[in-house]
């Protein structure tokens, strides 16, 4: 259950990031709680000013999430680059480098971030940290997990394994690979680490995401927000 104070937070943030929604974008849409919290916004602004958006899903949560809310999915097939993506984090600093994949599915988080030509993450004030520490998730192909392991524990950090909770065994990502997480203690360069994760054959994609958001929007706990403007890393 989240906390009141911290959903009212939250809503701040999300009123804030639909002043970024136009008529007839195409808009790639979070997974999380965050982002459940934020249906029934975008659902109130589609009818108060009539709009028609299509929305490019996440993550299975995310897709299952605007249908049965009625709204249009799509995908990058049809569109390879969206208007926007709106999604939520796990921890961000100021200047911009964020943990996402708390639910996993960071892996579709980061394709169509790194694919959308505006990105806003939103978030609660207890996700704002001065350097971030949360262990890193990583997606990891199966076969690969003991050299992945391996040359993590070789480097010095500690992977955790995602079990499930509906079987014996691991937890299984949207795309049918295992999840874990990395305990890298607090980050000081986190584009290096992701750097180095991601140079371990095996390891699919990492949940930093360091300066990948246009602007970061920030529910604080007296009602007001901050905005961190992010100078964007592109392709
Ligand atoms: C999903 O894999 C994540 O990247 C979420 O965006 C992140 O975990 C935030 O989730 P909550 O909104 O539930 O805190």
């Amino acid at each position: 259950m989240i906390q009141e104070e911290i959903r009212k937070a939250r809503e701040k943030a999300i009123l804030k990031a639909l002043d970024y929604i136009e008529d007839g974008m195409i808009v790639g849409y979070g997974t999380g709680s965050t982002m459940a919290q934020c249906i029934g916004y975008v659902k109130k602004l589609i009818q108060d000013k009539k709009m028609k958006l299509l929305f490019i899903p996440t993550s299975f949560q995310s897709r299952q999430l605007l249908l049965e809310n009625n709204l249009p999915v799509t995908s990058l097939y049809e569109y390879p680059e969206p208007d926007l993506m709106i999604d939520s984090f796990d921890q961000t600093d100021r200047e911009g480098n964020v943990i996402k994949g708390g639910g996993g599915a960071m892996l579709m988080e980061k394709i169509v971030t790194q694919a959308s030509r505006k990105v806003i993450f939103i978030g609660d004030y207890v996700k704002l940290v001065e350097k971030l520490s949360r262990p890193v998730p990583i997606e990891i192909l199966e076969k690969a997990y003991p050299h992945v392991k391996k040359i993590l524990t070789k480097a010095g950090f500690k992977l955790t394994l995602r079990e499930s909770a509906g079987k014996m065994g691991p937890l299984v990502s949207d795309n049918g690979n295992l999840l874990g997480d990395v305990d890298a203690g607090v980050i000081e360069d986190p584009e290096k680490l992701d750097k180095l994760l991601r140079s371990i054959a095996g390891v699919i994609e990492t949940g930093l995401f360091p300066k990948l958001a246009d602007k970061i929007i920030i529910g604080e706990m007296n009602g007001s927000i901050e905005e961190i403007n992010v100078d964007r890393k592109k392709l």
